[in-house]
């Protein structure tokens, strides 16, 4: 798709490593962190394209936004940057682990819509949808713009809009889309499902999933 500005909440494992992946695209990336300071390797391998800033920053920065730090860090981060992302895309990419997270994880997986609508209830006015949750960050890493069947990467969420451009930028970071259905369709492809972590092509996820 054509360039665009790209917030990334939280720069490690996920947000690194998507982040890299759309500067290659020729996306502008602003990461946010605490330590925005730490991410000068980064800025200097692209840097007309990538810079970095606080979590708010970031939010303000993109047209579309990542969220990608734990999910303990949520409810925190919620108030501070919900008034930058209102009206925005926000791609989800939280999973609830609750010996990482505690009890935010037992409250985010008994949300009746799943993970993400919990995270969206933080985040009031932003299109959310799930994506990239499914796969670990060394995968993408390896995968990404793998002749063939692409890896699959599973994408949930009620706005088509918000839809189509997740699917534009799964493509952009080299990966394939897969709809999996409204934002509380995401529980089917959180921690414990069967096609969670599994490297699935988008071919083989659609099948496992019965989706087109
Ligand atoms: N790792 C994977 O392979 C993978 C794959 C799919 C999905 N996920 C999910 O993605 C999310 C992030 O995981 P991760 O593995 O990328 O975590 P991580 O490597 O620990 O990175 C978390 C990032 O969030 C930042 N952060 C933490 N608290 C923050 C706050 N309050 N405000 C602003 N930034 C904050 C951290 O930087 P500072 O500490 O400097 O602020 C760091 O850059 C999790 O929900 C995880 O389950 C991970």
């Amino acid at each position: 798709m054509a360039p665009v500005k790209i917030g990334i909440v939280g720069a490690g494992m996920i947000g690194g490593t998507l982040g890299r992946l759309w500067l290659r695209a020729g996306h502008q990336v602003r990461f946010g962190t605490r330590h925005p300071e730490t991410l000068q390797g980064v800025i200097e391998e692209e840097p007309t394209l990538a810079s970095a800033g606080s979590a708010e920053d970031a939010a303000a920065f993109g047209d579309v936004v990542l969220l990608a730090v734990p999910l303990a860090a949520v409810p925190g981060l919620g108030p501070s940057i919900a008034p930058f992302v209102a009206g925005k895309v926000v791609l989800d990419a939280s999973n609830p682990y609750p010996d990482r997270d505690g009890a935010v994880a037992t409250e985010a997986t008994e949300h009746p819509g799943g993970c993400s609508a919990w995270v969206a209830s933080h985040l009031a006015g932003a299109h959310v949808v799930k994506a990239f949750n499914t796969v670990y960050f060394r995968t993408l890493e390896e995968q990404a713009h793998r002749p063939g069947d692409g890896l699959g990467i599973t994408l949930a969420g009620d706005d088509p809009e918000a839809l189509a451009t997740a699917a534009a930028l799964v493509r952009d970071a080299g990966f394939a889309p897969v709809m999996v259905g409204a934002l509380d369709e995401g529980r089917r492809v959180e921690p414990g499902t069967p096609t969670y972590n599994t490297g699935m092509s988008a071919s083989e996820l659609a099948l496992a999933l019965g989706v087109a």
